[in-house]
């Protein structure tokens, strides 16, 4: 059968893009990624990429008029490298609805929160300083909101007490990167059905049972 293509968009260090990279590597994800695009050229995706021997693509945002023909050069080298899906992971630019029209309910994106808190940029530091015991990532399909798609994976993760906003995000980014590529795979076998802000698996995994709490009942 033929393999999953996709197409990762990255603007940063690339740790999400890396255990993408693992993923297919060990069979976890029955996918190969066709492409790697970046706005930022100084972006470590672009060098994980390479390494491991990756098509890599750098399109400078600052070098476009506005987001639309941003974004019709994207969708090009995208299609271009034959994409079936599109893979947010850490792409730090919105994305018009010209993009969305061309892949649509084939672009997912990796949100450092549990959604619908906390959408939008520097969500550990939100998480703290709203008091929120309990933080986490979300895999979610996108739509034409920012970070508002139908969700198809959580991780949950406490917030301790003298976090800073690096702890947080470092305890998040070790679930992002077990979560991402499970909903990749997901995907890639079928199982995701979208039915208006829910998105159905089947067949249906094992729930997830018993409840977290923070601090807890004892002590
Ligand atoms: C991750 O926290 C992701 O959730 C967010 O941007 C960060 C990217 O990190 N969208 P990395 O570049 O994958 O290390």
């Amino acid at each position: 059968m033929k393999k999953l293509r996709l197409g990762v968009l990255a603007s940063g260090g690339g740790t999400n893009l890396q255990s993408l990279i693992d993923s297919c590597a060990d069979g976890r994800l029955s996918a190969e990624i066709a492409i790697v695009i970046s706005n930022n050229p100084g972006a470590g995706a672009l060098e994980r990429a390479a390494k491991a021997g990756i098509e890599t693509c750098c399109i400078n945002h600052r070098d476009f008029a506005d987001r639309t023909a941003f974004d019709h050069s994207v969708v090009q080298q995208l299609r271009d490298a034959e994409t079936d899906l599109v893979v947010l992971a850490g792409f730090m630019r919105i994305i018009s609805a010209t993009f969305i029209e061309a892949y649509p309910q084939r672009i997912i994106n990796i949100h450092p929160a549990l959604l619908p808190a906390f959408p939008g940029l520097h969500v550990q530091q939100q998480a703290i300083d709203y008091g929120a015991r309990f933080s986490g990532c979300t895999v979610h399909f996108v739509d034409a909101g920012v970070d508002t798609g139908p969700i198809i994976m959580q991780a949950v993760v406490p917030v301790h007490e003298e976090d800073t906003a690096e702890d947080l995000a470092a305890r998040i980014l070790v679930e992002e990167h077990k979560i991402y590529p499970r909903a990749i795979q997901l995907f890639a076998e079928n199982r995701l059905h979208i039915e208006g802000r829910r998105v159905r698996i089947l067949p249906a995994p094992p729930p997830c049972n018993g409840a977290m709490h923070n601090p807890g009942l004892e002590g």
